[in-house]
């Protein structure tokens, strides 16, 4: 369980998350919003990308402000851009990076690894470098990068924006296969219209609470 109390964030003085108070325990969250209402500042809150300046911020046995690198392990985050996400040269040792600071042992690392690109339709290109990949292949790449680590929670930022209708939806179908649970920050409505429940920020507060059915139809007439 995800559970916010009184969290403010400040940058130089600016509130740009007020006073949020939220308990979250469905299996799919979406959070959408006006650029700059603060959604990814409250995604990078929930694996101690980014630090409350005033409340707690607890994951089921974690507090944010104290347990910062297993957090980071419970909580994968998965950024907009995989260019951002993938640092090593070639598809395989991008996704060895993470498990081998885990001290796996090598068959461990190496059966994650086929599994991982087996499920994504990347298995050919475990030796391939990872900058000549599509947008949708590094997306998925990216994605596999976070689910060989086995977090228990997946934060997406805006997964789909950079990519086309048939990587979106290949994006989309890998989400929706995922046993963790997922909170998925996105301009796409259409990816977290079957979500459990929406929240939609405005200001830097949850202004909408709700199941998708309410909410998408409440941002829509915020937006017109
Ligand atoms: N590291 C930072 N330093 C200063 N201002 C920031 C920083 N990160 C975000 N902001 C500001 O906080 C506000 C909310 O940003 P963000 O959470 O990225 O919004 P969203 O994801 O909804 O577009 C924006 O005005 C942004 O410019
Ligand atoms: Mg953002």
């Amino acid at each position: 369980m995800i559970s916010l109390e009184n969290v403010t964030v400040e940058f130089d003085q600016r509130r740009v998350l007020d006073d949020i108070s939220v308990t979250l325990a469905e299996k799919r969250i979406g959070i959408i919003g006006a650029n700059g209402s603060g959604k990814s500042t409250f995604a990078r809150l929930l694996n101690g990308l980014q630090t409350a300046t005033s409340g707690t911020v607890r994951i089921d046995d974690f507090d944010a402000a104290h347990d910062g690198r297993k957090l980071r392990r419970h909580v994968g985050f998965v950024f907009q851009n995989p260019d951002n996400q993938i640092v090593y040269p070639v598809v395989e040792e991008d996704l060895a990076f993470g498990l081998k600071s885990l001290k796996l042992p090598k068959a461990e690392i190496d059966r994650r690894i086929d599994d991982i690109l087996a499920r994504y339709g990347l298995f050919e290109y475990r030796s391939h470098p990872s900058h000549l990949l599509s947008g949708g292949q590094k997306q998925l790449l990216a994605i596999s990068g976070v689910l060989v680590m086995a977090p228990r929670y997946i934060i997406f930022d805006e997964p789909t924006t950079l990519l086309d209708l048939r990587n979106r939806n290949r994006v989309e179908r890998a989400i929706a296969e995922l046993d963790q649970t997922v909170i998925t920050v996105s301009h796409d409505l259409d990816l977290i219209a079957d979500y459990d429940r929406v929240l939609v920020f405005e200001n830097g507060k949850i202004a909408v609470d709700d199941t998708p059915a309410n909410a998408i139809p409440k941002y829509r007439k915020m937006m017109a």
